[in-house]
């Protein structure tokens, strides 16, 4: 270990008290580094949002993958404040289209969306019907966990929920298209009927819902352009 830092980590008392291993970590030659982040790149420049999907089949070991790369996120004190709801059932997939669509709605035709969030979706053309919650087949419904409950039913907070969900469900998309799977990222806002639809406890909150599978034929996509690196970074030497 380098002889630089002057408070090793761990240190005996903490390593007495806590479990600690060897990270075990290779560097990569150079050319090597740079490939992997070509290629990366490369694979998550292809990613996109899709809304029509294909109804064929997807196998659950392909969604308990993605989720078990999910979990590999980091998170506030290690708590791993998610849970994954993956539905394929037609019966539980009707019940959350039809709650979803009655959400959207009232967005989108009753106007409890502002014009400016309006004038914002114009271009993705997307309105209340949400045809896709029942032909994809699967439904993975991401909760972030707002608190732990212990099994003497005793509260133990958790940290950092949000930005932690928010890493999970970043990994979770990423699985699936390296698997040549798509997904959307779906909020039907409001989402708290996820909670009663999916039965989960009171201290699991709906984060984001995605619909899982294959896209439907020719499906198309908005021209969306990203921006570049100019535009979403600062370098400070
Ligand atoms: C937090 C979040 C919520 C989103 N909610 C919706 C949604 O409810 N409906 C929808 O059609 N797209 C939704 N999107 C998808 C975005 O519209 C999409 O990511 C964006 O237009 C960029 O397109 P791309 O994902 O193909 O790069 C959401 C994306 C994020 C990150």
């Amino acid at each position: 270990m380098s002889d630089l830092y002057k408070h090793p980590y761990p240190s005996a008392e903490l390593e007495a008290a806590h479990p600690f291993v060897e990270l075990g970590f290779n560097r990569l030659a150079p050319n090597e580094m740079e490939a992997r982040g070509d290629a990366l790149l490369e694979l998550m420049e292809r990613r996109r949002s899709v809304r029509m999907f294909s109804s064929d089949p997807v196998p659950r070991e392909l969604i308990e993958k993605a989720i078990m790369t999910a979990s590999t996120a980091p998170s506030g004190a290690h708590k791993q404040p998610w849970r994954f709801v993956a539905v394929s059932s037609p019966d539980v997939k009707s019940a959350i289209r039809t709650a979803a669509e009655a959400e959207e709605r009232i967005n989108y035709e009753e106007n409890r969306m502002n014009e400016q969030w309006q004038a914002a979706l114009a271009p993705l053309g997307t309105d209340w019907h949400k045809e896709f919650l029942e032909m994809a087949p699967w439904i993975v419904v991401l909760f972030e966990e707002r608190y732990e409950v212990a099994a003497d039913g005793e509260q133990r907070k958790n940290y950092y929920v949000k930005e932690s969900t928010g890493i999970a469900a970043g990994l979770f998309i990423a699985a699936i298209h390296n698997m040549g799977l798509v997904t959307l990222t779906h909020t039907p806002s409001p989402m708290a009927f996820l909670t009663k639809t999916l039965n989960r406890p009171e201290n699991e909150r709906p984060f984001v819902l995605f619909p899982i599978g294959y896209p439907a034929d020719k499906v198309k996509v908005p021209d969306l352009k990203r921006k570049s690196l100019g535009e979403v970074s600062v370098f400070i030497d």
